[in-house]
């Protein structure tokens, strides 16, 4: 399959190329993950994306131009995967983030209830950052808790059957940073 990017063949000239990111640790991290797919996959971009995320905190343009040196495709391939998932972060997101399910079943057991009163609680709407950056609250699609309705990912650890109630609880945890 022809790359995106260079043509470059790995080991050649490229050599140029992937000087921008060799030596740190996020070049030789992805290299790994690389490693264990057959040459010329691409099968490593997730990886390589949740790496530079966790390297980064969100996915930058720089980011995303490292990434796309690490992985010898183009950053516009490197965002277009990003944004087809949720976990990936185009835009910086607070030192806690909490994530509120509103699809069907979640809808159903009253998530709208449990949104309205972490925007109250927090004092921003979904899709923001509290003002001292410590929270960025959002909504998002199924989170495959659907029997636990309402589900609420806090820092990416599932709490099920939330109701507004414990909305405050959860806040003091995180302000507390527990
Ligand atoms: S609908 Fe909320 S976890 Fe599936």
């Amino acid at each position: 399959m022809t790359g995106v990017g260079s043509t470059e063949p790995a080991g050649s000239g490229g050599a140029d190329m992937r000087g921008a990111g060799a030596g740190n640790g996020l070049y030789e991290a992805i290299q790994a993950e690389r490693a264990k797919y057959p040459e010329g996959s691409r099968s490593a971009t997730l990886h390589a994306l949740r790496l530079a995320q966790e390297e980064h905190g969100w996915l930058s343009p720089d980011a995303l131009r490292e990434v796309a040196d690490a992985l010898e495709v183009t950053p516009a391939y490197c965002k277009a995967v990003a944004t087809f998932y949720d976990m990936y972060h185009l835009a910086p997101v607070g030192t806690h983030l909490v994530e509120v399910c509103t699809n069907l079943s979640c809808a159903l057991a009253g998530a709208q209830r449990v949104v309205d009163a972490f925007a109250s609680e927090l004092g921003v709407a979904p899709g923001e950052t509290t003002g001292d950056g410590e929270v960025t609250f959002r909504t998002v699609e199924c989170l495959g808790g659907c029997g636990y309705a309402t589900v609420v990912a806090v820092d990416h650890r599932y709490r099920q059957f939330v109701g507004p109630d414990d909305v405050p609880a959860i806040v003091e945890e995180l302000r507390a940073g527990s």
